[in-house]
């Protein structure tokens, strides 16, 4: 086999690199459905599996095509985005916060994902290789679609099901911290002097 050089070489690096996400992603997406609460959000990133193991197929039949072997580079980009992932899933409680914040790191992968599809696309046709240039066009679509698709899911209820969350565990703590101040405090003269004390401290 010769050894590549140019753009041909940098085409090639890069399809190993995005195989190498795309297996990663094969991992990653049935953790990130079962953290899911949302019963659409879980169905939404399960199609992406599917969707996700046919481009891991997708990119074998490209590599067949510029007859090289089908070898992944460690793609520490999509590691990092994933790391990141499992971080919040570990960190925060299953509800609508942690969906919003599966929805965004899905949304970060697709992003990594249509920016590297974009460009080896773009290579594959400056060399005459549009059999590959198709075939990964049919991914790219497939990430945009899977991107869109959370978008929907964040805007059509999932954000603002997290912020009314929010605001009822706010008013939760309210109330406790309300319950823990001594009887004398709350009855005291002084309730409505020290909340505009504080506001003042606060400018
Ligand atoms: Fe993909």
């Amino acid at each position: 086999m010769p050894q590549e050089t140019g753009l041909k070489k940098i085409l090639i690096d890069e399809l190993r690199d995005i195989y190498h996400a795309e297996k990663q992603l094969v991992k990653a997406l049935p953790k990130m459905a079962k953290a899911a609460s949302s019963a659409d959000l879980r169905a939404a990133l399960e199609q992406h599996l599917d969707e996700t193991e046919e481009h891991v197929n997708r990119l074998e039949q490209a590599f067949d095509l510029l007859e090289q072997p089908a070898k992944a580079k460690p793609c520490a980009g999509m590691a990092g985005i994933i790391e990141e992932g499992s971080d919040v899933i570990r960190e925060e409680e299953k509800g609508p916060t942690l969906d919003a914040a599966i929805i965004a790191g899905g949304q970060r992968a697709e992003h990594y994902e249509m920016a590297a599809y974009g460009s080896v696309i773009a290579w594959a046709k400056t060399l005459g290789h549009d059999d590959v240039a198709t075939l990964l066009h049919e991914t790219l679509e497939e990430e945009k679609a899977a991107d869109e698709k959370l978008n929907e899911l964040a805007e059509g209820g999932i954000n603002a099901e997290a912020a009314s969350e929010s605001e009822a565990e706010e008013e939760e703590d309210e109330s406790a911290a309300e319950e823990r101040r001594p009887a004398m405090a709350r009855r005291g003269a002084n309730g409505a002097g020290s909340r505009s004390m504080s506001t003042r401290s606060r400018r």
